[in-house]
């Protein structure tokens, strides 16, 4: 039976969905993940959850310690690591609350702590390959979960992740789109990259929130339109991700 890694995870802390739930506080080599870590099922499978930005939202993107999220999932013995995102959309086509199911990143970070591999054992140095960062078998149980739920989705998009916190200049959010950028967020690139260091098969799915700020017809994104438009949608991807649970279990 696999055992599931989830990061993200607004809205499956519900008690309701994960059943026999217990936190624990872990260190690994890394320092701490960014929240306790909930372990419990959903529909009879194990799951480990661990909240990106901590439980009360105080860790800003370049300070998530994405290390010792992937590698406290490791070691919990996670077969897969299914990832939650907010993303504004670069595109016309993808509306807010749509969810896409992305293939492809692009790395706009800075200030990351990107890799596990600080030193090379002698002669055998670690790059790892990431031209599919995204695990495709995880990706089709996502767009299968989305049909069989009739949710508005895109099966495959490329997000650029930028530092943050701040959003971007019109000129930027032009550029990425000119880039061939679907999506913008402040999160998915390093955890991805991490995930594949760690040899753990990763997909997330993005919920559209706003059009970030090239479309002139509409005000620049505020986090309080990030806010309602994720609350307001939730509920498809807490659904969608135990649908997927139920495919992977
Ligand atoms: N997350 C949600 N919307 C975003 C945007 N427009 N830019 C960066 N991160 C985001």
């Amino acid at each position: 039976m696999a055992v599931i890694g989830i990061i993200g995870g607004s809205g499956l802390d519900n008690p309701d969905i994960i059943k026999n739930a217990k936190d624990s506080i872990i260190t690994n080599k890394w320092g701490e993940p960014s929240s306790p870590v909930k372990s419990g099922t959903i529909s009879g499978t194990e799951v480990h959850i661990i909240g990106r930005h901590g439980r009360e939202h105080t860790i800003p993107p370049t300070y998530v310690n994405n290390r010792a999220n992937i590698q406290a999932l490791k070691d919990l013995g996670c077969d897969y690591i299914l990832a939650t995102t907010a993303v504004g959309s670069l595109k016309e086509e993808i509306d807010r609350g749509h969810l896409v199911i992305i293939d492809q990143f692009i790395d706009f970070t800075r200030r990351r702590d990107l890799t596990f591999h600080e030193t090379f054992e002698p002669h055998t140095p670690a790059h790892t390959p990431m031209a599919e960062p995204f695990d495709n078998f995880l990706r089709d149980k996502m767009s299968e979960s989305c049909r069989d739920l009739g949710i508005t989705t895109h099966d495959k998009g490329t997000v650029v992740t930028i530092e943050g916190p701040r959003f971007s200049t019109r000129a930027e959010s032009h550029m990425f789109r000119a880039w061939g950028a679907d999506i913008i967020n402040m999160s998915t690139a390093p955890e991805a990259i991490l995930a594949n260091e760690a040899g753990i098969p990763y997909a997330a799915v993005a919920m559209s929130t706003d059009y970030d700020c090239w479309k002139t017809d509409e005000e620049p994104v505020t986090w309080d339109d990030i806010l309602k438009n994720f609350q307001e949608n939730a509920q498809k991807v807490t659904s969608m991700l135990i649908k997927t649970i139920e495919k992977i279990g």
